[in-house]
């Protein structure tokens, strides 16, 4: 699936064997993002698809987060829909009960399965690698490889810093785009069709300077990359006036950033009041469900009408965000239907595209040849 310059050719971005072969190579064997354990309660579950395998997290008795297959042990139901569900784990079938360790605990007519009384833990759930990084939660389904840390390089540690502050769920959508998650996100690694996309919404404001200062590209490590846009001055400076109202938040920094962590997430943040987490999902070869999240950060010593101000901030925030989404949504369909007739890898430019060489390096470094 590569030319001689290390371009990702369209089959890999339409051919359904292709897909399913991802799905058992790169979603296999990559750490996975899942969710937030801001949004895991301790006796709460939640139902996530990850590459093409069910899963069901939880948190245990020390309150971290643990990663099962999402199929009961007695005959194979599925045990949660997608989502989160208060409570333990109760199958919907026959209503055996599995508790955070994954084991069966509460089977109706128990005397009928002495095999299960005996070793319960032979019926325990299937168990996945699981780990946190500050809210962060990412699954492994492959039973061997590299740790969180190793595997996320200089993003750990960003990871682990952001997660600081981070409060609460201000927005969220899921919304399904008609194009392979390729697309969806070469689309976001590049500011290129911006002027020819977004001319209703980057193109009228978005705080970032206009001056000499443009994005750089951080490339060093093999599999993320991520850019820091520096903000305009007067952006800074207005908030920096407002700080008397608008309090202090945990990590201020004076730079837009946007992070790849590869495979199926990115971070966005400006100046770091507000974290924007998207997974992406790829559903079928030419769809790519994309779950959206802006995580709301914790403010100190701020006073009633600054409260209001953040408020105000974030709310515009989110409606430019889903603006932005719905254009990129409509071009990516149309790159997915080019695609689908394209004879032609794609040409990438210096500079402007490199983030999206990198992730096609990334890509066929994850892929096997077939
Ligand atoms: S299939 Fe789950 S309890 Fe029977
Ligand atoms: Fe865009």
């Amino acid at each position: 699936m590569t030319d001689s310059t290390h371009r990702v050719n369209p089959e890999a971005y339409r051919a359904p064997e292709h897909h399913l072969r991802e799905s058992q190579t790169l979603f296999h064997t990559s750490w996975l993002f899942a969710g937030l354990l801001l949004e895991l309660e301790a006796k709460a579950h939640y139902g996530v698809r990850l590459g093409d395998t069910e899963l069901l997290l939880q948190r245990d008795k020390q309150g971290r987060p643990r990663a099962f297959l999402n199929v009961c042990t007695h005959r194979q139901a599925q045990l949660c829909e997608p989502g989160v569900h208060a409570g333990p784990v109760r199958c919907p079938y026959h209503s055996w009960v599995f508790d955070q360790e994954g084991m069966p605990t509460g089977i109706p007519c128990r005397q009928a399965f002495p095999q299960v009384t005996a070793s319960p833990e032979k019926f325990r759930l299937t168990e996945f690698a699981c780990e946190a990084v500050g809210q962060s939660i990412f699954v492994r389904l492959a039973a061997e490889g590299p740790s969180l840390r190793a595997y996320l390089g200089n993003q750990y540690a960003f990871l682990e810093r952001a997660s600081a502050g981070m409060h609460s769920v201000q927005d969220e959508f899921q919304e399904e785009v008609h194009a392979n998650w390729k697309v969806v996100i070469e689309n976001s690694l590049e500011g290129y069709h911006v002027p020819a996309v977004h001319t209703r919404t980057f193109g009228q404001i978005d705080g970032m300077s206009r001056e000499e200062q443009a994005p750089v590209f951080f490339l060093d490590d093999p599999r993320h990359s991520y850019l820091e846009h520096a903000a305009d001055p007067d952006w800074i400076r207005r908030f920096t006036s407002a700080e008397r109202k608008i309090g202090q938040w945990p990590w201020r920094f004076e730079h837009y950033t946007h992070r790849m962590i590869f495979p199926n997430l990115t971070v966005t943040s400006f100046m770091g009041y507000s974290f924007h987490i998207q997974r992406f999902d790829p559903v079928a070869t030419n769809r790519t469900r994309v779950h959206s999240r802006t995580v709301g950060v914790q403010f100190a010593n701020s006073t009633a009408v600054g409260a209001k101000m953040i408020e105000r901030i974030y709310a515009d925030g989110h409606a430019f965000t889903r603006r932005v989404f719905a254009e990129d949504c409509g071009i990516c369909r149309r790159v997915q239907a080019g695609l689908e007739q394209a004879t032609r890898t794609a040409v990438l430019g210096i500079g402007i595209e490199d983030r999206v060489a990198h992730f096609q390096r990334a890509y066929l470094q994850a892929m096997p040849p077939a």
